[in-house]
């Protein structure tokens, strides 16, 4: 008798194994995902705010907040949005089944609370609930001073209950666009001074509470945020990428990203977004001016010209030089 076998995913350095445990539709095309270790160990502890890398290829990750208690917990949970016209990952997500092996990194976190803070002024836009979810959660448990303005299309608050019986009367839901700036103008105007802000949902959004704050006087170290789908075009004019340590060039042409013309060369770059979001894929760059496109580096460092990240960011000429 020939016994069928499920082949169990290969895991590297630093990623686990989990078993999706539950599976719950929130709103129409965002599913909600429980994760448990497969072995049925322990998971890691993690930050507020943090993500993890989904394996939905060899090779390729999607990266989601955990919204889930971060100490001990006993499972990790995700909230993926079906995009059939994205890449492919959400689209492989929504396609597990109850007691699917799943291939994850290890929880990471860029856009943490900060435990100084007098008062936590959060800002979710849309799918961009995840992690400010987490953040709320801490914020409950540490007993710190908060408030959410939640903003979505009606009918698509996917974790709108989740977020009222945390928050109660320190949640404000706004489901008109126009609304949700005659909300937040006058808590930019009358938090206490030593507020930070947290916003994460799409680029727009950001870009816009990031202006209205330091418009009104808000110091840029208090204004943080995560921007959870960059719409970003990796393609460009055509240029070269020199190896700076083994003095290889790799052709990177106009349809392709630096990245995926260095992972196509063999030249192992840890990714996980694809989308300037995450920081994993950053290298250093040894000459060549850059065409920045992600959100991850801060001006500063861009300025500086001696990092980028190629998932999205490219040359401005016709070549680069990499320490790589
Ligand atoms: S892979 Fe996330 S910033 Fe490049």
């Amino acid at each position: 008798m020939t016994v069928m076998t499920t082949p169990r995913p290969d895991i590297g350095v630093g990623d686990l194994l989990v078993e999706v445990t539950r599976m719950r539709m929130l709103c129409d095309g965002i599913c909600e995902f429980t994760f448990a270790g497969a072995d049925g160990g322990a998971l890691p502890t993690f930050s507020p705010g943090a993500h993890i890398g989904v394996q939905w290829q060899p090779g390729r990750c999607n990266s989601y907040s955990l919204t889930g208690p971060a100490v001990d917990p006993a499972e990790y949970t995700i909230c993926v949005r079906r995009d059939d016209s994205g890449g492919g990952g959400s689209v492989w997500l929504h396609g597990l089944g109850v007691g699917d092996q799943v291939v994850i990194s290890l929880p990471r976190s860029a856009f943490v609370p900060i435990s100084t803070a007098r008062h936590h002024l959060l800002i979710a836009g849309g799918i961009g609930v995840t992690p400010i979810l987490s953040h709320v959660r801490a914020a409950v448990h540490w007993n710190r001073s908060f408030e959410v303005i939640y903003t979505h299309r009606p009918g698509f608050g996917a974790l709108a209950r989740e977020m009222r019986d945390l928050c109660g009367d320190r949640l404000t839901v706004v489901e008109a666009a126009l609304d949700f700036w005659d909300h937040l103008g006058p808590r930019l105007c009358d938090s206490p001074l030593g507020t930070h802000i947290y916003t994460c949902g799409p680029g727009p959004l950001i870009e816009g509470v990031a202006a209205a704050a330091l418009a009104n006087g808000w110091p840029p170290d208090r204004v943080h945020s995560e921007q959870f789908a960059a719409d970003v075009a990796a393609g460009g004019e055509p240029f070269a990428a020199r190896l700076g340590r083994t003095g290889v060039l790799v052709p990177v042409g106009s349809e392709v990203s630096l990245l995926a013309a260095l992972l196509e060369r063999g030249v192992a770059v840890p990714n996980m977004c694809r989308q300037g979001v995450c920081g994993e894929c950053r290298v250093a760059v040894r000459g060549g001016p850059i065409d920045h496109r992600d959100s991850y580096l801060t001006d500063d460092e861009r300025a500086k010209g001696d990092t980028m990240m190629p998932c999205v960011s490219r040359a401005l000429g016709d070549h680069l030089e990499l320490d790589l």
